[in-house]
């Protein structure tokens, strides 16, 4: 009864929680993609990514806001559902968007709509010790969780901007108790945006659960980065994290399995790729 997923394509079995921890165990990267329709969805799959996030990034990259505060619920939704239609093998995260975790109610709400109407297997939050009831919450009630930590874009407004964060030591300091109280809260990933490479190794290193970076270093169990800028479709200044894998491909799959090859090889992210404190 439960095996149905896995005899659909028993070579290429479903990604899981299980399968991430195996892999961070046995020291092989998890390679993740942002993805925000069924067809880039079966791109994705192709290229044998891991994880797909339906990221919160979509307001920035499709709808042409200046940051990712404007999403909506109703947006990561829609958007979900068309992910979910055409991927088979990586595990599937959906961003809970601005101000939709207020509280732990709120918040469980949300996330079985996005686990529901969505289909996603995992939802993300930006997080720190303000949000430790909520994940415990979500925990206890079997939503899996990745907290998000580092650069939280749905703040900008608050923190002034994209910028690197736990660059000073007491930042840095402050920003590993976050993530081990996370992870003890049940966090079953934490990701980090934006912060020197030191720290994104010290992080991976003291939580057992698998830790993405994304502009943290080479050291993380595993790299995320936005469809769009790894196809070379966003325009305008990059950060310093991108990298252009349509640069030599042939199509957009093929960017996409050279992608996943960087990061399986550890050739990307390379040291230009990197912030230090
Ligand atoms: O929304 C998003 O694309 C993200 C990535 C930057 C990890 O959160």
């Amino acid at each position: 009864m439960y095996t149905h997923l896995e005899q659909r394509d028993s070579t290429r079995p479903p990604v899981s929680l299980g399968t991430l921890a195996k892999m961070k165990r046995e020291k092989e990267k998890i390679a993740c993609i942002t993805c925000y329709d069924a067809s880039f969805a079966v791109l994705c799959d192709n290229a044998d990514t891991d994880l797909v996030l339906v990221g919160d990034s979509l307001g920035m990259v499709l709808q042409g806001h200046d940051t990712t505060v404007p999403v909506t619920m109703d947006d990561i939704v829609y958007h979900c559902k068309a992910v979910a239609r055409g991927l088979h093998r990586p595990f599937l995260v959906a961003d809970l968007p601005f101000a939709s975790y207020p509280t732990a109610d709120i918040a469980l709400a949300n996330s079985v709509r996005l686990m529901q109407e969505g289909g996603a297997e995992m939802v993300k939050l930006e997080s720190g010790l303000g949000q430790l009831e909520i994940v415990e919450f979500l925990a206890r009630h079997d939503i899996a969780v990745c907290a998000h930590l580092g650069l939280k874009p749905q703040s900008v407004h608050k923190t002034g901007g994209f910028k690197v964060q736990g660059r000073d030591e007491s930042a840095a300091k402050r920003m590993i108790e976050s993530a081990k109280a996370l992870e003890s809260a049940g966090a079953d990933i934490v990701l980090l945006e934006c912060i020197p490479s030191e720290l994104g190794k010290k992080i991976t290193e003291a939580l057992e659960v698998p830790v993405i970076g994304i502009g943290a270093g080479p050291d993380t169990d595993g790299q995320i980065l936005v469809l769009y800028d790894v196809l070379d479709i966003t325009s305008g200044r990059k950060p310093r994290f991108v990298k252009n894998f349509m640069d030599g491909a042939t199509s957009n799959v093929h960017a996409l399995k050279r992608y996943v090859e960087a990061v399986k090889s550890k050739t990307y992210p390379a040291p230009e790729h990197e912030f230090h404190a």
